[in-house]
């Protein structure tokens, strides 16, 4: 077989045939000047006509950590009391005067005098009640561990490996004083086969790839003696940064789908809604706190809405004062209409569902009724990275004969399998317009964490009577939360990206 490389794989040969000994990959690329992955990829090249190859071994680094150094530069502390004791010219001294003497900690103070014990510079004698320290030799030659420390020179690294048996031994005693950083590495070494060792330059005949046929390769014919690039199907094509629907529209699709499948029919309704259906219909005291302007943004323009039918106002005004037909005794106060009438944008799509009763009354339908809405509301907060002023609910209610607890946590269950959650639990919770009240979460796998999704219930009496639904058809109602959903989907942290529109996030989001 012909052997055909490129022209950069050869002169790679060339180089390897004159190096003789095997090269680190690091080191060769950089002496080369080359990219690394150029250099392996031409290994490879090699490798494939069994010219060369590679192999990784492990290598070990070693270097002073920031006490080596230290000692590197002021000498081991042992050398440092050595020193004081032969300035003072003194060959005794008490250990608590040469202590306050040395400014060394304490633990490496006594560290210091076990090692003059052990390199028997001194002996240390309690006879006279204080330890004593009494100097023993002449002159004090460096010891092993000092002449080995000075190979670090300043921050050196060295390999294990290339150590001697004594070294190691010093090394050994260096590491044991916790004076050496370690950090593992694999190194690749480049090798030429006996193949490759042998092979002459002569012999090899360069390559020249051709990516593209052209016309006139193919009506000269030279197209049968060219070498073709093979295509590497399994690599991603550029990327197509063409115009495609929003992520969000298409998570609100997904979820569009999941309630038409369990039987659903959407319903909307109006973004500049009136306090009655925002709140009034839905038994919310007009002195509610959620009422005020600080959660809700009313509006100027248009500055009153139109109520419904006068007998239905006359019914809700009677739910507040006194319960009207619906067995509760109400509010007890006096209801006033002008406060119904203010305009707001709506604060949740539970107004849109009361709508849906309210056209239920009108048009005598018969249960059952199961509708969803995904739409936006507003509030008045404080954006941050986990709030918006303007969201999105996922809002439903189904009107049933003898419906209950059981069929809601149903749904609701049904709901959050279909997104992909196995786990979801519910909990009593509070809304003025239900009871029992559920407040549910969901389990999230990836940070092992149950997030709040929403809020639901059954609707209360006060609720339903005004629109002719009484005990046993009732309404199971829920409002859950949408962005929170899409930012587990979407793998991001800051709700406010999913309306920023982060160019690159919307770019790389595959729908
Ligand atoms: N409206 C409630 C909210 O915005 C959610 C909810 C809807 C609760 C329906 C109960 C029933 O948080």
């Amino acid at each position: 077989m012909t052997i055909k490389l490129k022209k950069q794989v050869i002169d790679i040969l060339k180089i390897l045939k004159q190096k003789k000994s095997e090269c680190i990959a690091s080191d060769l690329a950089i002496e080369l000047g080359i990219d690394y992955i150029v250099l392996m990829s031409a290994v490879n090249n090699l490798k494939d006509y069994d010219l060369g190859n590679f192999k990784e071994v492990e290598i070990n680094h070693i270097s002073l950590n920031h006490e080596g150094l230290n000692y590197l530069e002021a000498g081991f502390p042992e050398r440092q009391l050595l020193k004081i004791l032969l300035e003072e010219n003194t060959k005794e001294i008490n250990l608590e005067d040469l202590i306050k003497r040395s400014k060394l900690d304490k633990k490496i103070f006594y560290i210091a005098i076990n090692n003059m014990k052990k390199n028997r510079w001194v002996a240390q004698s309690k006879a006279s009640g204080e330890g004593k320290i009494f100097l023993l030799a002449e002159d004090f030659p460096e010891t092993n561990v000092e002449i080995f420390l000075k190979k670090f020179d300043k921050d050196k690294i060295l390999d294990f490996s290339t150590l001697t048996k004594d070294e190691i031994t010093q090394f050994d005693i260096l590491n044991k004083r916790k004076l050496i950083n370690k950090e593992k590495r694999t190194q690749r070494k480049i090798f030429l086969t006996d193949k490759g060792k042998k092979v002459k330059i002569s012999e090899i005949k360069e390559l020249s790839l051709v990516s593209k046929i052209t016309s006139e390769m193919l009506s000269s014919g030279t197209w049968k003696n060219i070498d073709l690039k093979p295509f590497d199907v399994s690599k991603p094509g550029p990327l197509l940064k063409a115009g495609k629907i929003h992520p969000v529209i298409n998570f609100i699709n997904e979820i569009r789908e999941i309630f038409i499948s369990l039987g659903f029919t959407e319903i909307r309704g109006p973004i500049v809604e009136s306090a009655f259906y925002n709140f009034d219909a839905l038994f919310q005291p007009q002195d509610h706190p959620a009422r005020e302007m600080h959660d809700t943004f009313y509006l100027n323009n248009p500055k009153v809405a139109k109520l419904p039918e006068k007998d239905r106002v006359l019914a809700i005004k009677n739910i507040h004062e006194n319960g009207g037909n619906s067995g509760s005794l109400g509010w007890g106060y006096q209801w006033d209409e002008n406060i119904a009438k203010k305009t707001l944008l709506r604060t949740h799509t539970t107004a849109t569902t009361i709508r849906r009763l309210a056209q239920y009354y009108r048009t005598n339908e018969v249960p059952p009724i199961k509708v969803f809405s995904i739409d936006r509301v507003f509030r008045n907060e404080k954006l941050d990275k986990s709030h918006l002023a303007e969201f999105t609910q996922i809002e439903g209610i189904v009107i049933g004969d003898r419906v209950n607890l059981c069929d809601l946590i149903g749904i609701i269950t049904e709901f959050y399998k279909k997104m992909g959650f196995e786990k979801i639990i519910t909990r009593p919770g509070f809304f003025p317009y239900t009871e029992p009240s559920m407040e549910i979460s969901v389990y999230y796998d990836k940070i092992g964490e149950w997030l709040e999704m929403g809020g639901s219930g059954i609707f209360r009496p006060e609720v339903t009577y005004p629109w002719g639904i009484e005990n046993p058809t009732r309404v199971l109602a829920w409002g859950l939360g949408l962005e929170r959903l899409a930012m587990l989907r979407f793998g991001r942290t800051d709700i406010r990206d999913l309306y920023i529109n982060p160019i690159k996030w919307l770019r790389e989001e595959s729908y």
